[in-house]
């Protein structure tokens, strides 16, 4: 079963242009996949469709089977997890562990239970430790980990990350993608990862490019990769690998294309050393 489909959808936030047109996007339960897109191409307007946070003017959206629809947005928000772009207005609590509990309390889990999530949810994003430290004194990556937990703790069979990377340095960055790789490996939770960053795209099952409210392309990330020239008609730059193998290529030294660095290494040992001969 689909764990997120889109069939047909429009939406308007109504000044006449659409900011989604007849989209029809599917993910698998289990999947892990990238939504790209150039600025406004309309990945934040499918993530807040997603979890009702907006409704669709036309089409349907469904959360493993059942529509998305004003009467069952509870159901719908326990199921899909969003977390977004600026990890500091996502807190509402000032110590890690009340911030991560506030989801689970608001929708009126036992006590017992809450605390058994909270230790989860940490435990999963790797901030155990610091689960009586003050928020606005832990780093980016850090406090984009305590919004996982938050979302986490409701226990969602889906987490969308709208740019939630976007304002972190390399470091953290990472730490945020190890860890939904890790929810999605070890946990099961079915991913749909928005990135400007084609470096986290790559670690995807499958990748698709929006443009224009519309899903215009869409396969495993090798693949897409391997389309310079149609990435490069909706505004979208390769890898840093891909710029790399480009620029050799470009530069007179015709390595294969690739998005593996142990395979470009072989690939420039075996130019260098055919040239030389
Ligand atoms: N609150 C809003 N009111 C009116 N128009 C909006 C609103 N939010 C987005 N839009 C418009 O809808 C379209 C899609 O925007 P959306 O935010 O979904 O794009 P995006 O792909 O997330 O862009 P970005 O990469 O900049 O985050 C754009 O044309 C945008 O200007
Ligand atoms: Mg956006």
């Amino acid at each position: 079963m689909k764990a997120l489909e889109f069939c047909g959808v429009d939406f308007s936030y109504g000044q006449g242009s659409f900011a989604i047109e007849n989209l029809n996007f599917g993910v698998e339960e289990g999947e892990f996949v990238a939504v790209l897109g150039h600025n406004g191409s309309g990945k934040s307007t499918l993530a807040r469709l997603s979890n009702g946070l907006l409704e669709a003017d036309k089409g349907t959206i469904s959360v493993f089977g059942t529509p998305v629809g004003q009467k069952n947005l509870y159901d719908v928000r326990k199921n899909v997890g969003v977390v977004f772009q600026n990890p500091d207005n996502q807190a509402v609590a000032s110590i890690v562990e009340d911030d991560v509990a506030f989801g689970a309390e608001n929708v009126g889990l036992p006590r017992e239970e809450i605390g058994e999530r909270i230790a989860f949810a940490l435990r999963a994003v790797g901030m155990e430790n610091l689960r009586h430290a003050t928020i606005s004194r832990l780093s980016g990556g850090q406090k984009q980990r305590v919004a996982i937990a938050g979302v986490l703790a409701l226990k969602p069979k889906i987490m969308i990350l709208d740019e939630s990377t976007a304002m972190l340095d390399p470091r953290g960055r990472r730490e945020i993608v190890d860890v939904v790789l890790r929810l999605n490996k070890e946990e099961h939770i079915t991913v749909v990862l928005i990135t400007h960053f084609m470096e986290e795209a790559l670690l995807c099952d499958r990748a698709v490019v929006m443009n224009r409210g519309q899903i215009v392309m869409q396969g495993a990330p090798a693949e897409i990769f391997g389309r310079h020239e149609e990435l490069l008609t909706y505004n979208l730059a390769l890898p840093r690998i891909g710029l790399i193998c480009k620029g050799l290529r470009e530069g007179g030294v015709p390595v294969e294309d690739t998005l593996d660095v142990e395979k470009l290494a072989e690939e420039i040992a075996r130019c260098v050393l055919s040239q030389s001969i």
